[in-house]
């Protein structure tokens, strides 16, 4: 906890590359579900810092990667300079000329207009186009948001009103899916128990990146307070052995535009 530092944008993509690797290194297994081909055109939607979309290039395929986040966006073409990436929303994003797959890891939980996303998507796509996403599904960071609502409440801030995260069951996104014109022919929900980088700063770390708009009201102090609470609520059953062990649960989607 020495080194606490809440970002004071939504997204920095330092902090990201530097202790969050996991999040694409996990997404590799995803790839085998889109099995890029040479020639094909692919959306990377939610590429972050562009480390999943640069395999997707190597695969031969022509890959174009989006991000709501500018700082993302900047540090991927930082990263790929041969690679196009773009800003753009995932719930309302277009495409100049349909494509074979839309390819999305650990994104669609910060998209509540499910709705609206799933449209883009779906008219993104060439009829037979593959939809292949994995993001966190019911039950994800259970512990976690028990833990960051009760420290929240206990200082007067209204932690389900902030609360950014979208963890749909497989019956409720498939429908969803369905009932825009997609074939759900794959679906699952698995529990992915992820170890975080950085030893005991561990979840100090993944609070700052990824739940920092719990916390924008509170002073620095308070914040480091909220966190030290968390830390204590969670160390029985998230703290092995030197590593903070977050409790992920993933909906891994694959869906075929009709
Ligand atoms: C996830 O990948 O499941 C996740 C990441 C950040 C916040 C919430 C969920």
């Amino acid at each position: 906890m020495n080194n606490l530092s809440i970002p004071k944008n939504y997204w920095d993509a330092a902090l990201y590359e530097d202790k969050h690797a996991f999040v694409w290194q996990y997404g590799e297994d995803l790839l085998k579900f889109l099995n890029p081909q040479p020639g094909e055109s692919i959306l990377d939607l939610g590429c972050g810092t562009g480390q999943l979309t640069e395999k997707i290039a190597q695969a031969g395929a022509d890959v174009w990667g989006i991000d709501s986040a500018p700082a993302m966006i900047e540090k991927a073409r930082e990263n790929y300079p041969d690679i196009r990436f773009d800003v753009a929303n995932a719930a309302n994003f277009q495409v100049g000329k349909p494509l074979d797959a839309v390819f999305s890891n650990a994104v669609l939980h910060w998209v509540k207009e499910a709705d609206s996303a799933i449209a883009s998507i779906h008219q993104s796509l060439k009829p037979g186009g593959r939809f292949v996403a994995e993001f966190g599904g019911k039950g994800n960071i259970k512990a976690i948001a028990t833990a960051l609502e009760s420290a929240l409440e206990a200082v007067n801030i209204p932690a389900q009103a902030l609360n950014p995260w979208y963890f749909p069951s497989i019956a409720e996104y498939a429908s969803l899916l369905e009932q825009q014109g997609f074939d759900v022919i794959y679906a699952m929900l698995f529990a992915r128990p992820t170890p975080l980088a950085d030893g005991e700063a561990g979840m100090a770390n993944w609070i700052g990146m990824f739940a920092s708009t719990f916390l924008a009201g509170l002073s620095s102090e308070q914040q480091i307070q909220v966190i030290r609470v968390i830390e204590e609520y969670l160390k029985p059953t998230l703290y092995r052995q030197g590593t903070w062990i977050a409790d992920y649960r993933r909906i891994r989607i694959v869906a075929i535009k009709l």
